[in-house]
């Protein structure tokens, strides 16, 4: 048995698609364990580019089994384009390559519309979500007024659910958001429909994984979002609404704590953030957005552009504590070639005094002042490196003051986004 977590360790969009897809040859099995459809995987095959928002990155090797676990919440038409995409691509070609939990919560047409209806109204205070539907999908599982996956294939449990859930749920959109109510009789039409088109993927997948790991299979977990997103250990209010830290395996797939192996922490050479809240390192200028445009950060799910900033440590080692991360990947280090000096955050000062960790309050993160160290840039293209030593040795330094300021080895590095585009320096399976 071997089993690894991929977790971002900023705040989303570290490149863990990539990573995942590059580790997925060596894995049997890949799991999705929270989120929904707000993450957006790019990954780059043969020259081609391929976004996957819900399925897991592993669908594009025919013979790893992709699961869908119970903590994530699901989408089921934004599933099943997802997949005709895929199959269009010549991927996703057996319906045995993915397996969704029953459990799952699924994401309905006035999930969306509540939270389209209440980024509107908060205006300037917005949280900036991708409006996908995930906050209020959250919601609804906690007041135990969600539907599951399983209930699209019971039709009349499904008809028992939405109309238990509908009159309150239009009461809100009627009078809140003033838009048009739903009608019951559709929806439960509609969603019945996806029930059938998914049957052949819905089962008990908690199950499936003991069955897996007990016979040795090698299982990934694939995060999404990135730990300043957690909604208990991010940046609160502005976060997403599920837990992204590794911890959160268990409770998102059924697999115990003592079953994972290896944590593998995904780190940008530099930092982005989609959507509002503090930012401490970010560089409002040009600088920003050259590196913006180098890097191509524009968000892979809303195509909103990403704020960009220096690399923060005190981020990382917040992240490195609290998802036990074992390994670092560094990713997008070509992105930094030609910049000069190159300045990494080590500590913060908050009204005058230093501060080694991320301060809990939005008002006190967002008046950190950051305390930097100065390192020397390279001029160098890295695109072309295939092992550490090719490194320029500034670019190598870089590298290694992360494995210092951290005390985690760096055993990943990715210089651009094709799959050989990698320096593997430990492989973690
Ligand atoms: P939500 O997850 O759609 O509710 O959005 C909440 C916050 O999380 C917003 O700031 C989003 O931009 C951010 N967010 C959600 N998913 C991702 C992701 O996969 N990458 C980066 N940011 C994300």
């Amino acid at each position: 048995m071997s089993t690894l977590v991929i977790v971002g360790t900023q705040w989303g969009d570290e490149g863990k698609g990539k990573i995942v897809d590059l580790l997925t040859g060596r894995a049997d099995v890949v799991v999705r364990f929270q989120g929904g459809n707000n993450a957006g995987h790019t990954l780059k095959v043969a020259g081609e580019e391929i976004i996957v928002h819900l399925i897991p990155s592993g669908i594009l090797y025919p013979n790893t089994l992709n699961i869908i676990a119970n903590g994530l919440v699901v989408d089921p038409g934004v599933l099943l384009e997802e997949k005709s995409a895929l199959r269009a691509k010549g991927y996703f070609q057996s319906d045995e390559q993915l397996l969704i939990s029953e459990r799952a919560q699924v994401i309905m047409p006035y999930h969306k519309v509540i939270d389209h209806g209440r980024e509107e109204l908060l205006g300037n205070a917005k949280i900036g979500t991708t409006g996908r539907g995930i906050g209020p999908a959250y919601e609804d599982k906690a007041s135990r007024m969600g539907i599951r996956m399983g209930d699209l294939i019971r039709p009349e449990r499904l008809k028992e659910r939405i109309n238990a859930a509908i009159d309150e749920k239009n009461f809100l959109i009627e009078h809140r958001f003033k838009k048009p109510r739903l009608d019951p009789e559709q929806v439960l039409e509609q969603y019945l429909d996806y029930g059938r088109q998914l049957q052949a993927h819905i089962t008990d997948t908690t199950h499936v994984l003991h069955q897996r790991i007990s016979g040795g299979s090698r299982v990934l977990f694939e995060g999404a979002q990135g730990t300043l997103l957690d909604i208990d250990h991010g940046t609160y209010p502005f976060v997403t609404s599920s837990n992204v830290v590794a911890g959160n395996v268990c409770c998102g797939s059924g697999v115990s704590p003592d079953r994972l192996d290896q944590i593998l922490g995904v780190v940008k050479a530099y930092s982005t953030r989609v959507g509002q809240g503090g930012f401490p390192t970010e560089l409002d200028n040009e600088l920003g957005e050259s590196i913006r445009a180098r890097g191509a950060e524009y968000g892979a799910t809303t195509g909103r552009p990403r704020r960009c900033g220096w690399l923060d440590l005190v981020i990382l080692n917040h992240s490195v504590r609290l998802n036990g991360v074992s390994g670092i990947a560094v990713t997008k280090l070509d992105v930094l070639t030609g910049i000069s000096p190159l300045k990494i955050c080590t500590a913060y000062e908050l009204d005058g005094q230093p501060l080694d960790r991320v301060p809990a309050d939005i008002g006190d993160l967002e008046r950190v002042k950051p305390r930097y160290r100065e390192v020397k840039g390279w001029e160098e293209h890295l695109s072309d490196c295939r092992s550490f030593d090719d490194l320029p040795k500034n670019a190598r330094d870089y590298v290694e003051t992360i494995e210092h300021l951290t005390g985690v080895p760096v055993t990943l590095v990715s210089v651009g986004p094709a799959r050989d585009q990698s320096i593997l320096r430990k492989s973690p399976f």
